[in-house]
């Protein structure tokens, strides 16, 4: 199977998947559930899921464990995209091609929409035959807890939003970007790898340093497509972080550099998979989409 063909089918299967987990607009409050799918559905990349899939093959995770898996951790994302586009964070009017959920509904609803995806990614961990044991089940609620909460993304969040005009050193702009956006993406690795047979500690921690690696990548290639893409190719605002005087790689850094750093990033995930030689060949071309994307 040729990557794009293995990303097709996995796209597929992840969709089926969210519309699965997702509640029907049949179902009671129907605005709220209504915008709950207009948020998730026929949008993004799917980068999460994609990765989670990759990780999930490497240790024979069944395809109804990665999908519960992969729905839950895109639900967590998406979560995360309404809320940041909020007035009171980015106050953005473009997602995904479309209207930001506050615009098309509004803003209580948009709050909501995110506290309703986060619980609704922890049922689907957590579903009655969903492929994951109940250890695993645990797990990887632990996993998503960790990697969305305060010491994660939602932290994460919380230094960018207080570091809007201040100059922040190198490593502490490292530090925001590992948790904004970084240790989603490596728990989606994570993920994958936990819900098929028990990685021993060692695989685990080489897709660790491989997830760590494409976690921060994608964050650096994010800084550089909002100075360097148009806003119809991203499907989001372009030139958002200079307006909003956000610290971002660019911005500290410069562009060069930015992406010498992805590029970077991406040689050390190839790296860190070595151990797997080609059973890590959908990892590894995942990091190469990760550093090469232009949306
Ligand atoms: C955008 O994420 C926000 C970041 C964490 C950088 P994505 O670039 O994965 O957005 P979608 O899911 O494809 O829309
Ligand atoms: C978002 O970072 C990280 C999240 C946790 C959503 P950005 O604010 O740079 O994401 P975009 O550029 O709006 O997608
Ligand atoms: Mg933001
Ligand atoms: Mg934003
Ligand atoms: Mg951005």
């Amino acid at each position: 199977m040729t990557f794009e063909q293995w990303m097709r089918a996995t796209l597929d299967r992840v969709e089926t998947a969210l519309e699965h987990y997702l509640p029907g607009t049949d179902v009671a409050p129907a605005r709220l559930h209504e915008a709950m799918r207009y948020a998730v559905l026929g949008g993004g990349k799917r980068v999460r899921p994609l990765l989670c899939h990759a990780a999930g093959e490497l240790t024979g995770a069944s395809a109804q464990a990665v999908e519960a898996a992969s729905a839950a951790l895109e639900m967590i994302h998406v979560y995360s995209l309404v809320h940041d586009d909020m007035p009171a964070m980015d106050d953005d009017a473009l997602r995904r091609g479309k209207p930001t959920v506050h615009i098309q509904y509004d803003e209580a609803t948009a709050l909501l929409v995110g506290d309703a995806l986060q619980s609704q990614a922890f049922v689907a961990l957590t579903a009655e035959r969903n492929g994951l044991n109940d250890g695993q089940q645990a797990a990887l609620v632990r996993e998503l807890a960790l990697a969305s909460g305060s010491v994660g993304m939602a932290g994460g969040q919380a230094i960018d939003l207080e570091s809007v005009g201040r100059k922040l050193s190198r490593p502490e702009l490292e530090t925001m970007h590992r948790k904004k956006t970084g240790a989603l993406l490596r728990a989606s690795v994570r993920m994958g790898a936990l819900a098929g047979a028990t990685p021993s500690a060692s695989d685990l921690a080489a897709l660790d340093q491989y997830a760590a690696a494409v976690g921060l990548a994608f964050q650096v290639v994010d800084d550089i497509l909002d100075v360097t893409a148009d806003s119809a190719t991203l499907g989001k605002t372009a030139g958002k972080d200079a307006q909003h005087d956000k610290p971002t790689y660019v911005s500290i850094i410069g562009l060069d550099a930015s992406r010498e750093l992805a590029a970077q990033l991406g040689r050390d995930a190839h790296a860190a998979i070595q151990p797997f030689g080609a059973r890590g060949q959908r990892l590894a071309e995942l990091a190469d989409l990760v550093v090469n994307r232009v949306n």
